[in-house]
């Protein structure tokens, strides 16, 4: 941001805008505490095992502006960088994603940008995840301002998969050497039976269970 820094103008929108995404953040984790909550109340099972949530640091939002060849400056980090505020929901089975895809989609004052589902299209790398970029409207004392939000929804083993793949990765700056990338994409293949395997496991308790009740 300092490049373009114009005094204190510029540094008290930097401290405003960071204050709304962590605002929005607040109000999409709650959110989604209260659907997670209310399914347990209503289907005595929670969808989410737990929600991440993080604010991209002044670093790494420089450093997508750069990447994507923009200089700098508020307006282009709101415009371009998506994913300021994020939240994260991990949850159990490749199902429960959708379940939650379409609470989220259902919510009136969440407005649905895009969608990029990376388990039915994996990336190349073997990344595997969903991905909503919703708004959230932040209320003022005077204005109400439409925030974004990323939303990365992913099972257990998708998660595990990724924190490793990124913090491997990241220690060859991008340049791992070809059968490193090809391992990990091997390891992505083995999570993704893993998880059929979890889903179709459970589906065979669940009916057992409804047999038995019966
Ligand atoms: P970028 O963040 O610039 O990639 O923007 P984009 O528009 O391509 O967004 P995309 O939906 O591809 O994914 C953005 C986020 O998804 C990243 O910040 C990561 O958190 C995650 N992600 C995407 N691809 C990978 C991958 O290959 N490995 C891992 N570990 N995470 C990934
Ligand atoms: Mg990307």
């Amino acid at each position: 941001m300092e490049e373009n820094n114009n005094g204190y103008d510029s540094v008290d929108s930097w401290k405003t805008i960071m204050f709304l995404y962590n605002s929005a953040l607040k109000e999409v984790g709650t959110k989604l505490e209260i659907l997670n909550d209310e399914f347990q109340y209503v289907h005595q099972y929670n969808p989410i095992e737990h929600i991440k949530t993080r604010v991209k640091t002044a670093e790494s939002i420089v450093q997508k502006l750069r990447r994507y060849g923009y200089e700098s400056s508020i307006d282009n980090m709101v415009k371009y960088v998506n994913d300021i505020a994020g939240v994260r929901l991990i949850c159990s089975f490749t199902s429960d994603i959708y379940v939650l895809a379409e609470m989220i989609g259902k919510q009136s004052d969440l407005k649905v940008i895009s969608i990029k589902d990376y388990i039915k299209n994996p990336k190349e790398s073997g990344y595997k995840s969903y991905h909503m970029l919703v708004t959230v409207p932040i209320y003022l004392s005077d204005s109400v301002v439409d925030t974004k939000v990323e939303i990365q929804i992913r099972t257990i083993a998708m998660d595990f998969w990724a924190s490793l793949e990124h913090k491997i990765y990241y220690k060859f700056e991008g340049n791992a050497p070809e059968h490193i990338s090809q391992e990990l994409k091997e390891c992505a293949d083995m999570i993704s039976v893993l998880d059929e395997k979890m889903l179709t496991l459970n589906s065979e308790i669940l009916s057992f269970a409804a047999e038995e009740k019966r």
